[in-house]
């Protein structure tokens, strides 16, 4: 491609330290497209007749085809799938095929085609949230009312529902939907015609070809489309803190399916056994979900290093930028659907949640609420419960089953209706503001949930 300059062929350790076809390959749709519409609009400007732009489109379309059906030799000596499939064509059409590089650089080629690539990821990795927020609500639904102990540090706090708990996951998951789809209007806007840097002497329409490959725009600096890759660390981000939302689903499953809380049991399908140990089923899938996720803040933190030192505009760092974009997707994608039908296939065990959730101490906030209704400030009802749990935990008495007269040593604001609070019912009738676990508001949710995810 570029023979007339140089006088020796070059070295294959330097052909094998710099191809990225082994790997570009994947974005051969996209790079075909983008040639397509490249063609047309050359041929719209005169540099192509009609005949020579059905020729190169015809000649693309087979080459597809080909490609799809496995029939295309890849060559690293051509480094890279632009190469790959221009130098294909012209061997398969001729002279036609040597106009189509006029006025495009593989630079601004590059840039489109990973626009492309994660414009349709985008697309797919949407769906797949649909369907991860689909499962998680239809498992709230199944177990809306369900009660278990809610924890913070671990340890427990105060009571919530299995519903309300899988519910936090769908607001997570819808926020990232929408950093996701606001990502890609960033990402939709087409670099193609800045050239190799500043444009070309030969000027095509950039509006039609952007049109024809479904941007939403053209970029509006030449050397700013060139070196941005700002579009592939967003979408590392978004894909990141998609990782960050399911590793702590999966620690969440981690916990409920060990021994000692048992609130769930993940099916058979989505657990392996040991080779050694025979009772164990153990949460591989959780554990591999949140081991990938590291694996998505190193793909984001990798392009980050590799773009941040360099000068304006194209420098071949910048094609290190694929296999961490190409590996996230993927990660996220398996990911995903993975865990989509891992939460489906679950079951909680309601007698477990029971147990647990019958704790008196997860009230002892709302015993202290109730000191509060009585007129006692809440830092004085903080310290009256407190001294009751050191009573209680102190003489291994369950909170509730304090004596009224113990009650009352502690202070005379305790009534005789002080027992009422220990009514799970009251306790979560009782939190009625939007966004707490009370029946009314999981139902509330769910059924917003069903009708915007349908
Ligand atoms: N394979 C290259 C990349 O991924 C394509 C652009 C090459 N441009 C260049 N000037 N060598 O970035």
């Amino acid at each position: 491609m570029w023979n007339g300059r140089f006088s020796q062929p070059t070295a294959d350790l330097v052909l094998q330290y710099g191809e990225s076809v082994s790997y570009d390959r994947k974005m051969y749709r996209h790079d075909i497209a983008g040639s397509i519409a490249h063609a047309r609009a050359q041929m719209n400007a005169g540099l192509l007749t009609p005949e020579e732009f059905e020729a190169i489109r015809d000649g693309l379309t087979g080459i597809l085809a080909d490609i799809e059906a496995g029939n295309f030799t890849w060559s690293t000596r051509l480094e890279d799938v632009h190469m790959n499939i221009e130098s294909e064509l012209t061997r398969r059409i001729g002279p036609a095929g040597a106009k189509l590089h006029t006025a495009r650089s593989r630079n601004d080629q590059v840039a489109t085609d990973t626009r492309l690539y994660c414009r349709a990821e985008i697309d797919t990795t949407l769906h797949l949230l649909r369907d991860m927020q689909r499962a998680l609500v239809m498992k709230a639904e199944e177990y809306a009312e369900v009660r278990i102990p809610g924890y913070t540090h671990l340890q427990r706090a105060q009571p919530v529902t299995v519903g309300h708990h899988l519910l936090a996951y769908v607001e997570m998951l819808e926020r990232d939907t929408a950093r996701l789809r606001d990502c890609r209007t960033r990402v939709n806007i087409s670099p193609l015609g800045s050239g190799a840097i500043a444009g070309s002497t030969i000027n095509l329409d950039r509006r039609a070809i952007a049109a024809e490959l479904g941007f939403d725009g053209v970029t509006e600096n030449s050397m700013d489309a060139i070196a941005d890759r700002d579009y592939i660390l967003e979408t590392l981000f978004c894909l990141s803190l998609i990782g960050t939302h399911l590793s702590r689903l999966s620690e969440d499953l981690v916990l409920w399916s060990s021994a000692e809380f048992g609130y769930c049991t993940l099916s058979d399908a989505h657990t392996t056994g040991s080779s050694l140990m025979p009772q164990k089923k153990n949460p591989d899938v959780c554990e591999l979900t949140r081991g990938k996720s590291g694996r998505l803040y190193g793909n984001l933190v990798s392009v980050m290093v590799a773009v941040k030192g360099l000068p304006l505009t194209y420098n071949r760092d910048l094609q290190e930028d694929k296999e961490p974009l190409f590996d996230s997707f993927e990660t996220v994608s398996l990911a995903l659907r993975v865990n989509a039908e891992m939460v489906a296939a679950m079951r909680i065990n309601p007698e477990r949640c029971a147990a647990a959730v019958s704790d008196p101490l997860l009230l002892a906030t709302d015993l202290a609420d109730y000191l509060v209704r009585r007129g006692v400030p809440f830092r004085r009802a903080h310290e009256l419960v407190g001294k009751a749990v050191a009573l209680a935990v102190g003489s291994g008495t369950p909170l509730n089953k304090l004596t009224q007269e113990q009650f009352r040593s502690i202070s005379p604001e305790y009534g005789d209706d002080v027992y009422s609070v220990f009514d799970l019912n009251r306790a979560f009738a009782l939190r009625t503001n939007p966004g707490a676990p009370n029946a009314a508001n999981t139902a509330r949710r769910l059924a917003y949930w069903k009708e915007h995810l349908a």
